[in-house]
C-alpha cells in the first residue's frame, strides 16, 4: 500500500491496489529482453549473487566491469532495498546482518589510512579536523573499495577497462572528491587511468533520494551529477 518504494511520506495509499511484484518484474524483463535483441546469444544470462571482495571469480577471465557502487555515506541503501530484499525471500530479521555488510556502512570506522595515497590521506585528514568519527566512516568506506577494486583488478582481463559510477560526497561542508580518490586508490592498485568523466542525472527519472516540495536537502544538491570512472588493466 505504499505509495513507492524510494518515497518514505507520506506512505500509505488507502485505495492502492497492490500488484504482483513478481508479474511486474516478468512484464520489465520481457520488455529489456525484447529491447536487448541483437544479444539474444547470452539469454538467459548466468548471473551470481555476491560481494566481489569474497567471490571466487577466476583470474584474467573478466571482459568489461560496469559498477555503481555504494557512494560514500550518502544513501541508506537496506532502507532502500527492504521491499526487494523481503520479496526475494530475506527474513527482515536479517537485515540488520546485511547493513553491517555493506560497503558505506555507518557501522565501522578505520583511522588507519597509511595505505591510500599521499593526497587521499590528505582529504582525510582534512576531514577528521572538523570530524573524527566521519573520518573514520570514510576511511573505512575507501578501504572496503580499495578491497573491491583489488579483486575487480584480478578478475579483469589484461586489456580489458572497468567502468566504475560514483558521486562526489560532501561532509561537514567539505568535497571529500570520491570520485578522484577512487581514481588514485585504483592507480596505487595497478590499473591504467583512462579518465574521470561528468554524467549529468536527470532529476526526474532519478529514483532516491526522496524529493518532496522545492527545498533541496544537503543530498539533493550534490547528486545533480555522478562521475564516471574509466580505468583499464595492462
Ligand atoms: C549506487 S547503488 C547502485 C544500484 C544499482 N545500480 C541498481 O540499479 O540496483 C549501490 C548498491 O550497492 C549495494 N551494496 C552495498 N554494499 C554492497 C556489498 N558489500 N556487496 C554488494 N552490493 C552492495 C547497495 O545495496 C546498492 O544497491
Amino acid at each position: 500500500m505504499a505509495r513507492d518504494l524510494a518515497h518514505s511520506r507520506p506512505h500509505r495509499v488507502a485505495d492502492k491496489v497492490p500488484k504482483s511484484a513478481i508479474d511486474s518484474f516478468a512484464k520489465r524483463l520481457a520488455k529489456l529482453h525484447s529491447a536487448l535483441g541483437p544479444v539474444d546469444a547470452v539469454f538467459p544470462p548466468w548471473i551470481q549473487q555476491g560481494d566481489i571482495r569474497w567471490m571466487a571469480i577466476p583470474e584474467n577471465s573478466v571482459d568489461l566491469i560496469v559498477t555503481s557502487p555504494p557512494y560514500a555515506n550518502a544513501i541508506d541503501y537496506v532502507r532502500a532495498n527492504k521491499f526487494s530484499l523481503v520479496w526475494m525471500g530475506n527474513p527482515l530479521r536479517d537485515l540488520a546482518v546485511l547493513r553491517s555488510q555493506y560497503i558505506g556502512t555507518e557501522t565501522h570506522k578505520l583511522f588507519d589510512w597509511d595505505i591510500f595515497p599521499a593526497h587521499v590521506q590528505e582529504i582525510l585528514h582534512a576531514l577528521s579536523l572538523k570530524d573524527r568519527n566521519k573520518a573514520g566512516l570514510l576511511g573505512q568506506y575507501l578501504s572496503d573499495m580499495r578491497q573491491a577494486m583489488a579483486r575487480m583488478y584480478q578478475a579483469l582481463k589484461p586489456g580489458k577497462c572497468a567502468l566504475i559510477v560514483v558521486g562526489t560526497s560532501t561532509m561537514r561542508g567539505l568535497d571529500v572528491e570520491t570520485p578522484q580518490s577512487l581514481a588514485l586508490i585504483a592507480q596505487d592498485l595497478g590499473y591504467q587511468l583512462q579518465g574521470v568523466v561528468e554524467r549529468s542525472l536527470d532529476r526526474n527519472r532519478r529514483m532516491m533520494p526522496a524529493r518532496w516540495g522545492n527545498k533541496q536537502t544537503g543530498i539533493e544538491q550534490r547528486m545533480d551529477s555522478e562521475q564516471v570512472i574509466a580505468l583499464t588493466k595492462d
